[in-house]
């Protein structure tokens, strides 16, 4: 006995892990570059940022916090946003949420009735398709151009928005293309969820990790078109596990009050986000720290090696990534005989030499034909993940 919604579910992050348990139980070795967690790798949750969480533990701060989020840190966020990006909100206009994956949950519960469209950058991040179907909606996928660097096809898009869909989503640096929008398809996406009066939704979590191209957020170049933007601390700040992240409303003309007064209910409804991971986070803040540099110092030279092997092997071509830590480099089918679709050589892949990638098939139907590999092992373990490809596809 299972809801159909839930029976629906499918994330081909996670789902190819289960095989990759199966095959490392009959003892091989797995090279896990399927989830995008850098702490699973030789990243660490910098030091006074642990200190911060025993210490607030000890103070007392184990209480349920404030629905909204802890006063101080929305504080902090709103401080941080003026200074570093320019963006005036008050924390009046921040939510706090356990990561961004609840705030997606939230938004899509409060925006999507029965039958109503969303639409999403193809390929993108399951949980959008996921969430969107979990409320009985209908993700429908705007074209992300390869051969334009992953950017969005405009036209796509202006063909795609009905009289029932909800809101636009833009995700840059995107999972699992690693692409960065560039601000002038940002802002006709602007213009063209202006024309029809859609909100837009923007999943900034890997805004700062970015390589040689300049990330542009999508609220500081709307004036009027309301933004629902989505950040945390789980890649930045090296805190995937803590759940922690918060959203913030980009609201000029007061077009956002429902849904935001519907989303003060839904967190209401869950009490609150973990407490003592919101007073830690008051410290990243507060305390001068490099470590976000040296993530990107350092995943910029895994990206640089990556590519260039990934760039050398016959029947694969891929555009390099410009943020996040993903590479999603083509197949072509043509060349190899033995598979026709991204899942089964997948699933090969993995059970011949142990390399965990994702099927592109798992994030859209514009993925298909590509594979997802996370950059974010160390040199030596790349080095041996690019010689098992080479000699698999030999
Ligand atoms: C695009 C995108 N959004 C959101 C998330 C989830 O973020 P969080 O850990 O804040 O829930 C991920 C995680 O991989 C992601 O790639």
């Amino acid at each position: 006995m299972i809801s159909r919604r839930v029976n629906d579910i499918e994330y081909a992050i996670r789902d190819i892990a289960v095989i990759a348990n199966q095959v490392e139980q009959k003892g091989k070795k797995i090279y896990r570059l399927n989830i995008g967690d850098p702490l699973k790798y030789d990243f660490i949750t910098p030091p006074f940022i642990s200190d911060a969480l025993a210490k607030v533990s000890h103070d007392g701060k184990n209480f349920y916090a404030d629905s909204l989020g802890v006063l101080e840190l929305r504080k902090e966020i709103s401080k941080f946003l003026k200074n570093k990006k320019k963006i005036d909100v008050t924390h009046d206009d921040i939510l706090v949420t356990a990561g961004v994956t609840e705030g997606i949950y939230f938004l899509l519960a409060a925006l999507i009735e029965r039958g109503e469209e969303f639409l999403i950058p193809g390929p993108t991040y399951p949980l959008y398709i996921n969430n969107t179907k979990f409320y009985d909606g209908i993700p429908v996928e705007y074209e992300l151009d390869e051969n334009e660097g992953w950017d969005p096809n405009i036209d796509d898009m202006r063909k795609k928005i009905t009289n029932k869909t909800q809101g636009i989503l833009i995700c840059s640096p995107n999972n699992p293309t690693g692409g960065i929008f560039s601000s002038e398809k940002v802002k006709q996406i602007i213009d063209l969820a202006g024309e029809y009066n859609l909100p837009i939704l923007s999943d900034e979590i890997y805004d700062q990790i970015t390589y040689e191209k300049e990330y542009v957020s999508p609220v500081s170049l709307s004036k009027d078109v309301p933004v629902i933007a989505m950040n945390g601390f789980s890649k930045s700040d090296l805190m995937t596990g803590w759940r922690l992240g918060y959203l913030y409303y980009h609201d000029p003309e007061n077009k956002l009050t429902e849904l935001k007064e519907g989303m003060a209910k839904l967190a209401r409804a869950r009490l609150s986000a973990s407490s003592i991971a919101q007073y830690a986070a008051i410290e990243i803040f507060r305390t001068k720290s490099d470590h976000t540099k040296e993530l990107v110092r350092k995943l910029k030279e895994r990206r640089d090696y990556s590519y260039n092997r990934i760039r050398k092997i016959e029947g694969i071509s891929c555009v390099n990534a410009n943020g996040a830590f993903y590479l999603f480099p083509k197949i072509d089918f043509n060349e190899f005989d033995r598979w026709d679709n991204d899942k089964d050589f997948v699933i090969d892949l993995l059970k011949e030499t142990g390399v965990c990638s994702v099927y592109g098939s798992g994030f859209g139907d514009f993925g298909k034909g590509h594979i997802r590999l996370t950059f974010l092992p160390n040199k030596d373990i790349l080095e041996e993940v690019y010689d098992h490809i080479e000699n698999f596809l030999k």
